[in-house]
């Protein structure tokens, strides 16, 4: 049977408790684990409902607390909950594969532990993906930093093609569980770094891959202004800094997915943040050091485009071919920890983001998909032509 895992922190406690309720309702999963960041008010609400769920649905929920894996001195998160769940799957073989849903969503259903269920049946894959249709200003970090990082890096590997490839629902089979335990860089990524190492070392190892679509979407509570996603965005761009030398063998990826259909109204129409809040964010925060950071690695063009914008709200000058020039340049030279060189990644990004929404999520909702479907196949383009000219030259 089937190990289903809700990695959690601070949640709204009745939504949790029913998608418990409907993994443990699901004849083909045998317990539930919810591994929590520490024992607070939804740890305890949830201690409170276990034993009911228990007597309905006659399987063990399992309430765990993350165990510190990390060897690193990085942020415990996300990553520790995940990895504590990976090894008691391990310590238990009378599982055959583990789920991992987050435990926030609204829309959460047993059809999505059924969907992943039936793909693997039919496919033999190791890992399944659940993706869904986003709103066009949501997903900032999964498309200019880790989709433009893995079709910069490894444009002709699967990576780029991956849909959702921070998405937090997936469902492993018990190779992939021991592909990915086996890996201390895995084991080290405590936080939001999480979901681009799953994804990576499953590539890398060859791992035979799906991805299932969900049309109703994932309904999750949204951000304020993008402040709120700064230590993510540090988090997964640093996982991609620490991969960038490492080679995805491209021959080996066997891969499969189910195409998607027409997106939800409520979805096209939904704004993804809060845009005056993040409007000010250009003008806040600046130290002499970071101009003195900017003017050493960066672009004049992106260095006076910012001195700009830390006046007044401006935002032409993070295009996409600005940001295609930063990035190689964070990716040298970017230190996790330090907070000028955090407080500059977050501002062009945040500059590209908002020069993304003000430009082409105006357009509507499908030119601004498009735009971004386009940006990672030009990046993939680009760096496949670097490589094969490099190859030509010798080099
Ligand atoms: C992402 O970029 O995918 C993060 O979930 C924020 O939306």
């Amino acid at each position: 049977s089937s190990l289903v895992c809700f990695p959690f922190k601070e949640e709204d406690v009745p939504t949790f408790v029913r998608n418990i309720q409907s993994a443990a309702s699901h004849e083909r999963v045998g317990a539930v684990i919810c591994v929590g960041f520490s024992r607070g008010v939804t740890w305890h609400g949830i201690l409170a409902a276990i034993p009911d769920i228990e007597a309905v649905y006659k399987k063990p929920v399992i309430l765990a607390e993350k165990k510190r894996h990390a060897s690193t001195g990085l942020r415990a998160g996300k990553g520790d909950g995940m990895n504590t769940a990976l090894e008691y799957f391990l310590h238990h073989p009378e599982f055959t594969r583990l789920h991992f849903y987050d435990s926030d969503i609204v829309s959460f259903s047993r059809d999505w532990i059924t969907k992943a269920e039936v793909c693997t049946d039919a496919g033999g894959y190791d890992v399944v993906r659940h993706y869904y249709p986003r709103s066009s200003t949501d997903a900032m970090i999964t498309w200019f930093v880790t989709k433009v990082g893995f079709a910069l890096l490894w444009p002709d590997s699967v990576l780029p093609c991956i849909e959702q490839p921070l998405g937090g629902e997936l469902c492993l089979s018990r190779k992939a569980v021991q592909t990915l335990f086996a890996d201390r860089r895995v084991r080290d990524q405590a936080g939001w770094g999480i979901d681009t190492l799953y994804t990576f070392v499953a590539a890398q190892a060859g791992l035979r891959l799906a991805e299932v679509y969900i049309q109703e979407g994932k309904i999750h509570s949204l951000y304020s202004g993008l402040s709120d996603l700064k230590t993510m965005l540090v988090e997964c761009f640093s996982a991609i800094q620490l991969l960038r030398h490492d080679d995805v063998p491209v021959s080996k990826i066997q891969y499969s997915i189910e195409p998607p259909q027409p997106v939800p109204k409520r979805l096209k129409q939904k704004v993804g943040y809060d845009i005056e809040k993040t409007l000010k964010l250009l003008r806040m925060n600046w130290t002499p050091r970071q101009w003195e950071l900017l003017q050493q690695h960066f672009d004049p063009v992106l260095v006076k485009g910012l001195q700009q914008a830390s006046e007044w709200p401006s935002w032409m000058w993070a295009d996409e071919a600005a940001w295609m020039a930063a990035y190689p340049v964070f990716l040298n030279n970017f230190q996790m920890g330090d907070t000028d060189w955090e407080e500059i990644l977050f501002k062009v990004w945040v500059g590209r983001v908002l020069n993304y929404t003000l430009r082409d999520v105006v357009r509507g909702y499908d030119a601004a998909i498009d735009t971004l479907r386009e940006m990672v196949n030009n990046t993939c383009n680009l760096a496949t032509k670097r490589e094969v000219e490099m190859y030509q030259n010798g080099k």
